[in-house]
């Protein structure tokens, strides 16, 4: 089917777009490339540079392409930037949420798949949350993820669309940006394989849900084309195992020791330095995935440790000596 990837540039994106050729699909990308890169996709994917809240654009794009699937990954991700600047967070999340979902709907789009979040939604859960946990966002990025989700909510009910919204746990892996706030697994990454010593903020036992980037490409094309009910489905996305930060940075550490060492680098990653705490982050955030599990089979298929191997040698070849 064709299917258009909103951010398909970008590291969740870019994986869903790999998905969606395997499964024999016809993928394009409209992205503005503010955090996603045209490397990120294979040649042959149609990539139609654009913003989505420009309406203009983003139509000119739905005439081209002519979507019969919509996965919606474009956002502003920043939640320090949302607290900062709440205007522009709720401009890319929400207005350009509403140009999609518009277009999806003069389109007669059969289904509309969104990111969602778990962690912003849910908040400090020291068991995993399912989907009827009370949502609470307390920063402007949490608030437009639930917005989204009402929004999506309506437009399902309102003109008879199915969608799904992908309450993300901690995804990790290959092409994840290392520069950004988030994606520790990436800047931890990106640090030790330079040599460097990475912060830990506070002391290092928050506990998060790490769930590999493919498992979370195939839930998005599960969404995009299995059998879910009418309306909007909120589904979780992640492996409700607990890792703590100091647990991961070890790991890390070790995998990333091997790897210099396998490059001929005898390079001595220094132990963790620690940080002040960072405010507002949680203490403890993990998610139950039963629901996607019973409505489409969905398991996540890649240990911890193994996607681990994966993101650094990724990283690897990717970080400068
Ligand atoms: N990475 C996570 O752990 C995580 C967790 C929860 C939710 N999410 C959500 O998943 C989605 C994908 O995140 P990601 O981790 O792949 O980040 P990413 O930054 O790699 O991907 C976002 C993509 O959207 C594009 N984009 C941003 N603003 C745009 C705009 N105005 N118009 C068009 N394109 C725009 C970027 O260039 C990028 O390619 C986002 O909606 C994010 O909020 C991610």
């Amino acid at each position: 089917m064709r299917v258009l990837v909103t951010g398909g540039a970008g590291f969740i994106g870019s994986h869903i777009v790999d998905a969606l050729c395997r499964a024999g699909h016809e993928p394009s990308v409209v992205d503005d490339l503010s955090s996603g890169s045209r490397s990120n996709l294979p040649a042959d994917i149609p990539l139609f540079e654009g913003d989505v809240r420009d309406a203009d654009r983003l139509a000119a794009v739905f005439r081209e392409t002519r979507p019969q699937l919509v996965c919606h990954q474009a956002a502003q991700m920043s939640v320090s930037r949302s607290v900062r600047d709440p205007r522009f967070d709720a401009d890319v999340n929400l207005i350009g949420l509403i140009n999609v979902l518009d277009l999806s709907v003069q389109g007669d789009v059969e289904r509309f798949v969104f990111a969602s979040s778990g962690g912003v939604l849910y908040g400090d859960v020291f068991e995993p949350a399912d989907e009827d946990h009370p949502s609470n966002p307390v920063s402007p990025y949490g608030i437009s993820k639930w917005g989204g989700e009402k929004y999506l909510e309506f437009y399902c009910r309102q003109h008879g669309l199915t969608g799904a919204a992908m309450r993300y746990a901690n995804v990790y892996g290959p092409r994840q940006n290392p520069h950004g706030e988030a994606g520790v697994v990436a800047i931890f990454c990106r640090t030790m394989l330079g040599g460097g010593q990475i912060t830990i903020n506070g002391d290092g036992s928050c506990i998060r849900d790490y769930v590999y980037v493919e498992d979370v490409a195939r839930a998005n094309l599960l969404a995009l084309t299995g059998d879910l009910p009418t309306g909007m489905t909120p589904l979780n996305v992640g492996t409700a195992h607990r890792t703590d930060v100091n647990q991961l940075a070890g790991v890390l550490r070790t995998l990333c020791t091997a790897h210099l060492q396998e490059a001929g680098r005898t390079v001595t990653i220094p132990e963790p330095a620690h940080g002040p705490h960072r405010a507002g982050d949680l203490q403890s955030s993990l998610v139950s995935s039963r629901r996607l599990s019973e409505l489409l089979g969905w398991q996540a298929t890649v240990p911890l440790n193994e996607g681990l191997q994966h993101t650094v040698r990724w990283f690897g070849e990717h970080t400068e000596a």
